[in-house]
């Protein structure tokens, strides 16, 4: 329970540090339309200004807004639902929201789905979107062509596995040591949250699986998603 609460801590802690940021940039960028105001009669002159410190303002907005979006969406999927569900199906309904991207990148997919995969009792939203997380950063890793393999498979008797492997460029000792934290991103300004694996962790340890990375710089990376074939609430 302590150890909930630290990480609850930490995350809080992380979450204030990255919504005060962009709260300082807007109540900045604010502050400076103001003063343009009151000290020039000519508005027109500022215009370019104006719209420079108004676009910087929407750009933060945006930040905090894809923020709270993300922990909203994690929140509300805290009381995880137990069903029986086929994890073939759940695996092939992610990659319909990613086929055109993939498409679109020359990204070729290798699919082995498991032809005797059990039906497993878990929570079908939370593994979709740990998985599409996990899809979606293979995606970014590769930018364009390459391959994600996606392979099903029975590791004992109580789990069954995901691994999601991509040719991407492979992520060097001293990053991957952190990925797993929240708000940790190497990705520009605006793209990423940081958010994808710390909430991914977060739902796998809640429905009693794990998540293990290899990675490999210039060769790719292969995350590993364990689930229990019932989900044993933590
Ligand atoms: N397949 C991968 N190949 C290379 N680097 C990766 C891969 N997956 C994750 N990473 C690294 O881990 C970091 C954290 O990933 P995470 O999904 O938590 O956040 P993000 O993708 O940066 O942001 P968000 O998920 O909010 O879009 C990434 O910024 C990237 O540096
Ligand atoms: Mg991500």
């Amino acid at each position: 329970q302590s150890h909930k609460m630290e990480a609850i801590g930490r995350l809080a802690a992380g979450i204030a540090h990255e919504i005060n940021n962009p709260l300082a940039i807007i109540n900045e960028k604010a502050g400076l339309m103001k003063d343009f105001l009151e000290m020039s009669g000519n508005l027109e002159q500022n215009k370019e200004k104006f719209d420079d410190l108004i676009s910087s303002i929407f750009e933060s907005v945006n930040r905090c807004r894809n923020i709270t979006h993300r922990l909203l969406g994690f929140s509300r999927r805290i009381d995880g639902a137990s069903e029986a569900i086929n994890l073939n199906d759940t695996v092939r309904e992610v990659l319909e929201f990613i086929e055109k991207e993939m498409l679109f990148r020359n990204i070729r997919l290798g699919l082995h789905l498991r032809e005797d995969i059990p039906t497993i009792v878990s929570d079908k939203g939370q593994l979709q979107q740990v998985f599409l997380n996990i899809v979606n950063n293979a995606v970014d890793a590769i930018g364009k062509d390459g391959v994600i393999e996606i392979r099903t498979d029975i590791k004992d008797e109580h789990t069954v596995t995901v691994l999601i492997k991509d040719t991407g460029p492979g992520i060097p000792q001293e990053i991957l040591r952190h990925i797993f934290e929240p708000f940790y991103t190497t990705k520009e300004k605006g793209k990423g949250t940081g958010l994808g694996l710390s909430i991914s962790y977060g739902i796998m340890q809640k429905l009693g699986g794990t998540i293990f990375v290899r990675s490999e710089v210039n060769k790719g990376t292969a995350f590993t998603i364990e689930i229990p074939q019932k989900a044993v609430p933590v």
